[in-house]
């Protein structure tokens, strides 16, 4: 596969309402090209709705989304989403899925073969080329997924939660098939996710929410060099960093509970997933 190219995104003050409801209150971020950015921030404030409206699906009511200086008004093969629900094609085969693409924008169907049966391999999944998705576990579902995205060589994915619901062991597995498919393919990235580990594991930079309204809380550049190694996870500088996403997480938890609004039942429901060790 080439090698992709990768796109600088840039909200600005960017204004989004659902009826009386306004999740997006004139957000400016930015999102640097070839980098893996990953956004953590409390439930509900408004992280689909900003991968929703990057990739085109959804128009800011004001303000301005654009990539590498261009406005983004629909959806494109450039910029691509991986939401936690899979996509699949349930009545295709695994390599007609990852196919699906460029076969139907109508590149030689030789060519677009030899691509997906090589990117199947680099998410471990040769000899699978002729299941079905329901064939297939959980998380062999989502590496299709990553490699139906990728396949288009965009030049900015969008992973929604994509390893949310996966059992502990299958998620560190797909963190290290993301690893080593961005260090190969550096793509623009933007990693939805509620694990602080993951985020700081995975990303070149954490975004942290806040809500009410939903600003950027802090931006965390994680000096972690690449390749990453599971070994870093026990490192002095992994720890510092942690401390200091948990600790954002914590404040707007406690601003949460104190302006005694619907957060107060996030909050219970955030600190029991902090116990159980799965969410903050
Ligand atoms: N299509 C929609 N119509 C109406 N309201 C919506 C719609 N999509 C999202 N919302 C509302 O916008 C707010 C932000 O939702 P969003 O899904 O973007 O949050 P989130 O940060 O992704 O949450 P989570 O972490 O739970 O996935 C919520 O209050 C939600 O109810
Ligand atoms: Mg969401």
């Amino acid at each position: 596969m080439k090698t992709l190219a990768a796109a600088r995104i840039c909200l600005d003050g960017v204004v989004k309402a659902y009826g009386t409801n306004t999740v997006l209150d004139g957000l400016s971020l930015e999102i640097p090209a070839g980098k893996f950015t990953a956004l953590i921030g409390p439930s509900g404030c408004g992280k689909t709705t900003m991968i929703n409206l990057i990739a085109g699906y959804d128009a800011p009511d004001a303000g301005l989304i654009t990539m590498d200086g261009v406005a983004v008004r629909d959806p494109g093969w450039d910029r691509l989403v991986v939401f936690q629900e899979t996509a699949l094609f349930p009545w295709k085969s695994t390599l007609d899925n990852v196919m699906f693409g460029p076969f139907n924008r109508g590149l030689p169907r030789t060519e677009v073969v030899r691509q997906a049966r090589e990117l199947l391999a680099k998410f471990g999944l040769s000899g699978f080329e002729d299941k079905y998705p329901g064939q297939l576990s959980g998380g062999m579902q989502r590496r299709t997924e990553l490699a139906r995205a990728l396949i288009n060589c965009p030049k900015v994915m969008l992973l929604d939660e994509p390893f949310r619901g996966l059992d502990a062991l299958t998620r560190e597995l797909m963190q290290e098939y993301l690893l080593r498919v961005f260090d190969e393919h550096p793509v623009t990235t933007v990693f939805v996710t509620s694990e602080v580990e993951e985020s700081i594991y995975l990303a070149d930079r954490v975004i942290v929410l806040s809500s009410s309204p939903t600003i950027t809380k802090k931006i965390i550049d994680v000096d972690l060099p690449r390749p990453r190694d599971i070994k870093m996870l026990s490192s002095r500088r992994f720890a510092e960093i942690h401390g200091e996403i948990l600790e954002c997480l914590f404040e707007e938890a406690a601003k949460a509970f104190q302006q005694g609004m619907k957060g107060a039942s996030d909050l219970f429901e955030g600190a029991a997933s902090i116990m159980s060790g799965s969410r903050w």
